[in-house]
């Protein structure tokens, strides 16, 4: 049976939605996608009927709470395949890799290495940076190619015995290039490196399988997985975890406080101080479990089928460029382009005024911006419940600028 988009627009009330008399054509999932009913509705039960704080009272409402709480990291755990002592719950992907970067960050000495890639999103740039500057870590960058890609034939170059960590984008937010784990592990093995991957772009695709990508941390991000806002998840081996000291101070990360010293609860409680963000986790867990019973073969045919409806239609607009790879292998439903000669804004506001929603520029990767002499991109980002009317009418749009614009 083929896959039945209708059935899944149906679940996200705000596809629906008209403004200013136009449908919504949602193209940019990549910044943040919509949420399903199912989300909705866990959240809305828990601020109806379980909402206290968790892990401290010994009411029911707060049994309620924490019961939900937790059901939600075995969600999150499930959707990993991995155990959910293991997930800890993070105010989102940018927070997770400032917790490693901290944390993991504060077992390295000065001199160490970390190596990333020129096609990474700030979040997994600026945290390193801010680490070099701390502890006097060295950072390293990998090339990308014409296409868009992690070159990796440049890896066996950088990786060197004093690189601890290589941490690079699973897929690319810009170019949509899937990196080939398999490939990266063995590299960074061969120097003893850790491998840390940012499934943001990834994650809202389908489930995972972390135990056979054989890596050591994975960070996602709530909002872009079909939950909530200021939310988001870390897995660590459980040996890493045990390793590390906690990021923040307070309630919750403590095994016992004297006036002396404290010391620290076991993970996944000793990097979540403070009161969680109790709903955003729960609805994190209703997302996972959502995203677990989607038919991902075929959402994820149609999301390339969309890719290359959309592709072959750029490729017939006069001034329009492609940016990634050209091929529809190895990539994920994530797609720039350029327009000769109209700034990306104006392309992104041209759309807007046919109703379709798209992200424009540096897309928060300045220096692949810069490895591409670019000011920035327009981009495409697909999820399931996309259709060929929003392609089609991002078509339109970008003909409309083509003509009016250049
Ligand atoms: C690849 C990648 N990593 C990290 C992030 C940061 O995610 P957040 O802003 O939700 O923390 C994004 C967001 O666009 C992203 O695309």
């Amino acid at each position: 049976m083929s896959f039945d988009v209708v059935a899944v627009r149906r679940q996200f009330p705000i596809l629906s939605e008209i403004i200013d008399g136009q449908p919504v054509h949602y193209l940019d999932n990549g910044a943040s996608a919509q949420t399903p009913e199912a989300v909705l509705d866990a959240v809305r039960t828990y601020e109806t009927t379980q909402r206290a704080n968790v892990l401290r009272g010994v009411h029911r409402l707060a049994e309620r709470a924490t019961e939900a709480y937790e059901t939600a990291r075995a969600e999150v755990a499930c959707f990993l395949g991995v155990p959910e002592m293991e997930v800890v719950f993070t105010g989102g992907c940018t927070a997770a890799i400032n917790l490693v970067a901290y944390s993991y960050g504060s077992l390295l000495k000065p001199g160490d290495r970390i190596l990333v890639s020129e096609l990474e999103h700030h979040s997994n740039i600026v945290p390193w940076q801010m680490l070099r500057q701390r502890a006097g870590i060295e950072l390293d960058f990998a090339p990308v190619t014409v296409d868009g890609r992690i070159d990796l034939d440049a890896l066996p170059r950088l990786l060197t015995p004093r690189t601890k960590l290589v941490s690079l984008a699973h897929v690319s937010n810009v170019t949509g290039s899937l990196v080939d784990v398999r490939a990266v592990v063995t590299l960074a093995r061969t120097v003893g490196a850790k491998v840390m991957l940012d499934g943001a772009q990834r994650a809202p695709h389908g489930p995972l399988d972390i135990p056979a990508l054989d890596i050591d941390f994975y960070v996602f991000a709530g909002h872009k997985a079909y939950g909530p806002n200021g939310i988001g998840a870390l897995w660590a081996k459980p040996a890493l975890l045990e390793a590390m000291p906690p990021f923040h101070g307070g309630g919750s990360m403590i095994g016992r406080v004297t006036k002396a010293e404290t010391t620290w609860a076991p993970p996944p409680r000793r990097f979540e101080a403070g009161t969680p963000p109790i709903g955003p986790a729960i609805g994190l867990g209703a997302a996972c479990k959502w995203m677990r019973g989607l038919d991902w073969t075929g959402a994820h045919a149609h999301e390339m089928a969309l890719v290359e409806r959309l592709m072959g239609g750029l490729q017939k607009i006069d001034g329009a460029q492609l940016f990634g790879p050209a091929s529809l292998q190895n990539r994920y439903p994530v797609v720039s382009f350029m327009l000769d000669g109209v700034h990306p804004h104006d392309v992104a506001q041209t759309l807007d005024s046919f109703g379709v929603a798209v992200r424009a520029g540096h897309h928060c990767a300045q220096p692949l911006m810069d490895r591409f002499d670019l000011d920035g991109t327009t981009r495409v980002s697909i999820a399931p419940y996309n259709d060929n009317a929003d392609i089609d009418a991002l078509l339109t749009g970008v003909q409309h600028a083509a003509r009016t614009l250049r």
